[in-house]
């Protein structure tokens, strides 16, 4: 099969090239997938996972991309809950080979079947920044419907996402970032819109939760919004300030950090 690999840790995207690789073989509970759509993140570059396997033996000519939607094609061993011929989407695992290919081998719990009305690269534009959401709103920031959530940088990727979420979840959404930005937030979900170039960030008032993408001083003046029992939840690591009576959560591991609560 066709496929993007990667050889040399050092060139970073500059050294992905199109390349012949062997077709992959369903593991026990895998599913092979044939790719209609992928997404790549080019911080993969930096993560170990994308060069070594769990050992930490080299695993180049390794393949980019986690973000996958395509058409099951094979079933591993004991593989059950989907079937040859369903579309699905999901995340393959970082440290086996990725999704810029026209198959990969993903384990079936890391799947879900998508919609015939969801377009495959919409799909595949979903698992990691909606997951980010997900995770950050409600297992880390435990949102409840009629709270208040501030959420920067609510026209990107994850930030679009937790707005439409904590919209859909009852909460009253405050969006933030550029003035261009505005009326993309508002399609999202937000009920309002702070210009972090031209307004005052601190007219909003009192906030249950904040969602930081953006870090610095914009997260520190955050944290100072913050009801008591409230949370500011980071996705840029460390908060550099904390909530003076709440939780400062940062769960997106790094190289060198850990997540803390
Ligand atoms: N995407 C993911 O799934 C994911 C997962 C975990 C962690 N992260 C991290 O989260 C951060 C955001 O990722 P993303 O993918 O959501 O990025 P993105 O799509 O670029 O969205 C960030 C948004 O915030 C805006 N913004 C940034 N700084 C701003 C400032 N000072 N004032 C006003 N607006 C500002 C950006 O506007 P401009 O483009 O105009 O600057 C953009 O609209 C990154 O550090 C990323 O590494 C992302």
């Amino acid at each position: 099969m066709k496929a993007i690999v990667v050889t040399d840790r050092a060139a970073g995207t500059t050294g992905m090239k199109l390349a012949e690789r062997p077709e992959p073989l369903a593991a026990i509970n895998d599913v092979i997938v044939q790719i209609h759509a992928s997404g790549f993140v080019p911080t993969e570059m930096a993560w170990p996972s994308t060069w070594t396997d769990r050992r930490d033996r080299d695993r180049t000519p390794s393949i980019p991309g986690h973000e996958v939607a395509g058409v099951v094609t094979a079933l591993g061993y004991g593989t059950t809950g989907l079937s040859v011929g369903q579309r699905v989407f999901g995340l393959a695992d970082w440290h086996r080979d990725g999704t810029l290919a026209e198959y990969v081998a993903v384990e079936a719990r890391n799947l879900a079947p998508l919609p015939g009305d969801v377009d495959f690269a919409v799909g595949a534009s979903l698992p990691i920044s909606g997951l980010t959401a997900w995770q950050g709103l409600f297992q880390h920031g435990r949102l409840q419907a009629g709270q208040s959530v501030l959420v920067h940088g609510s026209a990107g990727a994850v930030g679009s996402m937790v707005a439409q979420l904590a919209r859909e979840a009852g909460a009253y959404v405050v969006g933030t970032g550029r003035a261009a930005d505005r009326q993309k937030a508002l399609d999202f979900g937000a009920q309002a819109f702070v210009d972090l170039d031209n307004d005052a960030l601190e007219d909003v008032g009192r906030i249950d939760l904040v969602f930081d993408v953006i870090g610095g001083d914009i997260q520190k003046r955050s944290a100072g919004l913050i009801r008591a029992g409230g949370t500011l939840v980071s996705i840029v690591g460390p908060a550099e300030a904390r909530p003076a009576d709440g939780l400062a959560v940062d769960f997106v591991c790094r190289v060198r950090s850990r997540p803390t609560e």
